[in-house]
């Protein structure tokens, strides 16, 4: 049996500021999705009646939609289900089928604060024979272009640097270090999965030859995402069946979810510029008044260089489990990514924290609806517990 939810728990419920982790889908696309359950059931792939036709028809409709938000071509965008399957299609995908090209597996590259999903499909490569080399970023989070650059070897094949850092929200520099893969003839994976729709994207001017999306990072539903895929770039798909998606991602294709991404992806970018700004605000405003009640507070990530709605910070002088479960009925927020199994943030290791450290950091994420007020009673709260936390 389903769990049922609790009567009157919105109003018990902690200020949620893990809006990184995921988002409510919008009012605007639980509509767009509605006609596409019931009313327009049909299989986007059944071209010879009129409901499979009106399925296509919306299909193809988002897909163009999506595609102008990145100016690239419709055909580009294979949908998935998530920027997990995405990373999983791009890296397996494009070394498999230059390794096959070549006669041999070669060099891979990325960086040890990319997300698992991109890191453990790279890992899975090197039991297949690849060699893999995971840069440490700067202390601030950034990779430096030289790091790349004195990175290449030989046969270098594929590169994988995030758009922005789902921990953290630092914003690599993608267009030096693409210029640095297009010198060298490789290909720039980029996961944007905490980008998209937070940051405007144009993919010919930033070099990205591979880029994976996400749907429900932007207020769209869960289990929706794509791969951009550039016409130049081998890819060899991971399973095999209807041919659909251009024979890369075959199976089913799930209309009203795909719907559900373009919508959100409208909102997204109808507003971005101003939501950014405010977010921005709220986000200085978040840090400035932490740090005037916790001034020894540690900052993780460049601060310039960084998504509007992300703070990640670490509490020297307090036990990471104690802050989390002194902070548990007040904030939702996490110490590192939602996936990553309890275990220290590897992230902020590769930044220099100590496993401890890792642990006693607050990654506080804000919402299109995050007021003002959210962010004293956040700073109020947050300031209490560790206060309180330090005087034991
Ligand atoms: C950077 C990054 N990559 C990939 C993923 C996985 O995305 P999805 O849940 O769509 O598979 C996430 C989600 O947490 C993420 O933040």
């Amino acid at each position: 049996m389903l769990p049922t939810l609790a009567s009157g728990s919105k109003q018990d419920s902690p200020l949620a500021l893990d809006y990184q982790a995921t988002t409510p889908c919008a009012q605007e696309v639980v509509e767009a999705m509605s006609a596409y359950w019931s009313e327009h059931w049909g299989n986007a792939s059944s071209r010879q009646h009129r409901s499979g036709l009106t399925a296509a028809a919306a299909v193809s409709l988002a897909r163009e939609q999506l595609a102008s938000y990145m100016r690239i071509t419709p055909e580009q965008v294979i949908f998935t289900s998530g920027a997990t399957e995405a990373n999983n299609l791009a890296l397996l995908g494009h070394a498999r089928a230059k390794a096959e090209q070549r006669g041999a597996p070669g060099h891979l590259i990325t960086v040890a604060t990319e997300h698992h999903a991109v890191l453990d499909p790279l890992r899975q490569l090197q039991k297949e024979g690849f060699r893999l080399t995971e840069l440490q970023p700067c202390a601030d989070g950034i990779l430096a272009p030289e790091q790349l650059a004195e990175a290449f070897e030989n046969d270098t094949l594929l590169v994988s640097v995030m758009v922005a850092n789902n921990e953290i929200g630092v914003i690599q520099p993608l267009k030096e270090l693409s210029e640095l893969c297009r010198n060298q003839g490789v290909v720039l994976h980029s996961d944007a999965a905490q980008a998209f729709g937070h940051k405007h994207l144009d993919l010919d001017a930033l070099g990205i030859k591979l880029m994976s999306l996400s749907g429900h990072k932007l207020y769209g539903p869960k289990g929706i995402g794509a791969l951009v895929v550039n016409p130049e770039v081998p890819i060899k798909p991971l399973q095999w069946g209807g041919g659909q998606e251009r024979g890369l991602r075959p199976g089913t294709i799930p209309v009203p979810l795909i719907v559900g991404f373009a919508k959100a992806a409208e909102l997204a970018f109808k507003d971005l510029t101003s939501r950014q700004e405010k977010l921005s605000q709220l986000r200085n405003q978040l840090w400035d008044g932490l740090k005037e009640r916790l001034p020894d507070l540690i900052l993780n990530g460049s601060l310039e260089h960084r998504l509007p709605h992300n703070l990640n910070f670490t509490v020297p002088g307090v036990r990471g489990s104690s802050l989390h479960r002194q902070l548990r009925p007040l904030i939702a927020c996490s110490s590192g990514s939602a996936c990553s199994q309890g275990e220290p943030s590897h992230v902020l290791m590769a930044l220099g924290r100590t496993s401890s450290e890792a642990e006693a950091s607050l990654r506080l994420s804000l919402g299109r609806d995050t007021s003002a007020k959210d962010i004293n009673q956040a700073v109020e709260s947050i300031g209490n517990v560790v206060i309180n936390l330090r005087a034991r």
